[in-house]
């Protein structure tokens, strides 16, 4: 069956005593999706991932992966790699004494050991690294040895909670580059962080979570050029002056709730709908005759909303 999500949360609760950490959230994450969960500090993320990962229960709610019921934990997660509040490895061991002994837990024979444990280093960039002590590592390190671990087995299905969080800038950098590279048709990925560049990296669909709750979930680039979030504005700038032809012509276009003219030259459209509609408003305007200066954009996107989010949070 191709149609079965590799990860479905439906109405997700979570409470601790009186404390509601996570209220009602739905989300999905299909076969081959990298999907990212992004949220503020105490956002409710880490929550949703143990649930997801059946290191929590759920107070209420569903969730499945590749069908199977999260309660029916070991069939659920036979194909499911994940870091989460993972201890960093430390002390004399070097990362291939680590997959040994992790690849044995998986119940892999030395000879998968040894092939899978050279994929992995490798696409860790560790494999030089392989007989140093992991004490010597730098987090950045460190946490890639996390991952080698957790992808030793090569799920198809991978969760991270702020696989980045903590490292220096560089390790940050090394560790997205990794984690880019992991994109295969057949695997998905749900990860979390509260840093947006990330999800724009690494991310073809987001759920942003706010006190628990999901605020907004969808495609990613359509989520950032802000065209499913609320009307934008468009501020078309034109040559020569604007007659009621042009104004009447875009007022009839499809997505366009109101055109406003300011002053002779620049007509203001407020637009919600496809990029294809926003495409054919622009079009219209070049094929005016009268000479489209310049096309501005404002509006609500998936990074104003998120500053706003986070601002408040701040505040
Ligand atoms: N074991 C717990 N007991 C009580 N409250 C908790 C517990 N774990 C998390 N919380 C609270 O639940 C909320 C969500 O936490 P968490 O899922 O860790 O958020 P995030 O990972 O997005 O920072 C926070 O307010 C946090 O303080
Ligand atoms: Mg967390």
């Amino acid at each position: 069956m191709n149609d079965v999500k590799a990860i479905e949360v439906s109405h997700l609760v979570k409470r601790y005593g009186s404390f509601t950490a996570v209220s009602d959230i739905s989300f999905d994450v299909a076969k081959g999706e990298f999907m990212g969960l992004l949220g503020p500090n105490g956002a409710g993320k880490s929550t949703t991932l143990k649930a997801v990962t059946g290191l929590l229960r759920p107070t209420s709610g569903e969730i499945r992966i590749q069908g199977v019921d999260i309660k029916d934990h070991r069939k659920a997660l036979e194909h499911v790699g994940c870091v989460i509040e993972t201890p960093m490895p430390y002390g004399d061991f070097t990362p291939a004494d680590l997959l040994q002994h992790v690849g044995r837990i998986y119940g892999l024979d030395k000879a998968e050991i040894a092939i899978r444990g050279r994929d992995v280093l490798e696409e860790m960039k560790l494999w030089d690294w392989r007989y140093k002590k992991i004490d010597g590592f730098s987090k950045g390190m460190k946490q890639r040895v996390v991952l080698a671990q957790a992808l030793l087995p090569n799920p198809d299905i991978i969760v991270l909670d702020e696989p980045t969080s903590g490292l220096d800038p560089r390790g940050m950098v090394e560790v997205r580059e990794i984690l880019k590279g992991l994109k295969r048709k057949d695997r998905s990925l749900l990860i979390s962080t509260h840093i947006l560049s990330e999800i724009s990296e690494l991310c073809g669909s987001v759920t942003m979570i706010r006190d628990g709750e999901a605020i907004i979930s969808g495609d990613v680039s359509e989520l950032l050029s802000g065209s499913r979030m609320g009307p934008i504005t468009l501020e078309i700038k034109m040559l020569k002056t604007i007659g009621p032809e042009l104004i009447s012509e875009l007022e009839s276009s499809t997505g366009v709730r109101d055109c406003e003219r300011m002053g002779d030259h620049v007509v203001k459209v407020s637009f919600m709908g496809s990029s294809e509609e926003q495409a054919e408003i622009v079009s219209k305007a070049y094929n005016s005759g009268l000479g489209l200066m310049s096309v501005n954009e404002s509006g609500k996107n998936l990074e104003s909303l998120y500053m706003e989010m986070t601002e408040e949070e701040s505040a």
